[in-house]
């Protein structure tokens, strides 16, 4: 079920947009109009994004090979997708990679490779995207993960970077909030069917079990449920919203405290 809104005629552009939960938000902005644009590493992705994107809505596509870590492929990114659509409307930050690991395991590079991906990477994005923002009226998404603000073992690496990349959302909405663009981010629960849920979340069907006991709504989320929550952040309804943290989760965010509050005896927990 996808939020009805008319995006004809606005250019969206989707970093990390060929695959998963980006790639469910550019179909959703393609579904209402939007001329959009994809990037990410492999050709391979970026093809195969095209192709689905160009049979939906307007037809309106653009696919581009860039590593988020690369700052001048980033900027060459945008200078050829604005060349074709104009102006960017809505921009969503949302490359990022993840592996499990324990701190004391973590090789230097290990741990640079994924803040490089998320948090510099995300800088790149937004700092390349800057002059091609539409001014006044753009809208940014960063997706970021409640790793970003609940600390969670095996991800030392993943919980600095995405903490690092909300601190960008609010301190961008400060600065450039006077030229009338909104910045926000969204934290996404568990999404099924997507590289992370199955990497990090779930890998076994004991893991499932588990993390849906972590849900106080008891379902884990869709692609729908962040998009429609993109295409709301991205459109004038949300035009008073910059600077924001915004999960998607269920409700799953607050009720992660209570499995560390119980491992930990807190006396408020028992009988
Ligand atoms: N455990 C421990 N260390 C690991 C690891 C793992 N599972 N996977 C990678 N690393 C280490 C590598 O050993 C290497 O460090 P080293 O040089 O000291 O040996 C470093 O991380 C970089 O690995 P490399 O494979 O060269 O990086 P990459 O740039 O090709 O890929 C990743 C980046 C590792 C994040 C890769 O998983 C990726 O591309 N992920 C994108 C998709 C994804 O993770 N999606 C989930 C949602 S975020
Ligand atoms: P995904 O499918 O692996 O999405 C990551 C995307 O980023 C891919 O399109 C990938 O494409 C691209 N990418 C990775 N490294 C890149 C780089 N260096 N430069 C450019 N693009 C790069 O995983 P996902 O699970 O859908 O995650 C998407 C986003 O949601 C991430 O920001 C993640 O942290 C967040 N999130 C996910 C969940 C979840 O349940 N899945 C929960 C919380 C937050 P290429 O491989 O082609 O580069």
């Amino acid at each position: 079920m996808q939020l009805n809104l008319d995006f004809n005629g606005r250019h969206v552009f989707v970093f990390g947009g060929t695959t998963g939960i980006n790639f469910g938000i550019a179909q959703a902005f393609a579904r209402q109009g939007a001329a959009v644009t994809v990037a990410s590493r492999k050709q391979e992705n970026v093809d195969n994004a095209c192709t689905q994107l160009a049979g939906i809505g307007g037809g309106k596509v653009h696919g581009v090979c860039a590593d988020v870590r690369d700052f001048d492929a980033v900027g060459r990114a945008f200078a050829g997708a604005v060349e074709r659509f104009g102006p960017i409307d809505v921009l969503i930050s949302g490359a990022a990679g993840n592996f499990l690991c324990e701190a004391k395991d973590m090789s230097s590079n290990g741990f640079r490779t994924v803040v490089d991906i998320d948090l510099v990477g995300t800088f790149h994005v937004l700092r390349q995207a800057h002059a091609h923002l539409r001014k006044p009226g753009a809208a940014v998404i960063n997706i970021t993960a409640p790793q970003s603000f609940i600390p969670m073992r095996y991800q030392a690496h993943a919980c600095a970077a995405k903490a690092g990349v909300d601190q960008l959302t609010r301190v961008l909405a400060l600065e450039w909030g006077s030229e009338g663009i909104r910045i926000n981010s969204i934290s996404p629960g568990p999404i099924e069917g997507t590289e992370g849920f199955r990497k990090l979340m779930a890998p076994t069907p004991e893991d499932h079990a588990t993390a849906l006991g972590h849900v106080p709504l008891q379902r884990f989320g869709s692609l729908d449920d962040i998009a429609n929550l993109a295409l709301f952040l991205g459109s004038p309804y949300a035009g008073y919203i910059s600077g924001a943290l915004v999960p998607c989760d269920g409700g799953g965010a607050l009720e992660s405290v209570k499995p560390a509050l119980e491992a930990a005896g807190h006396a408020g927990l028992r009988p």
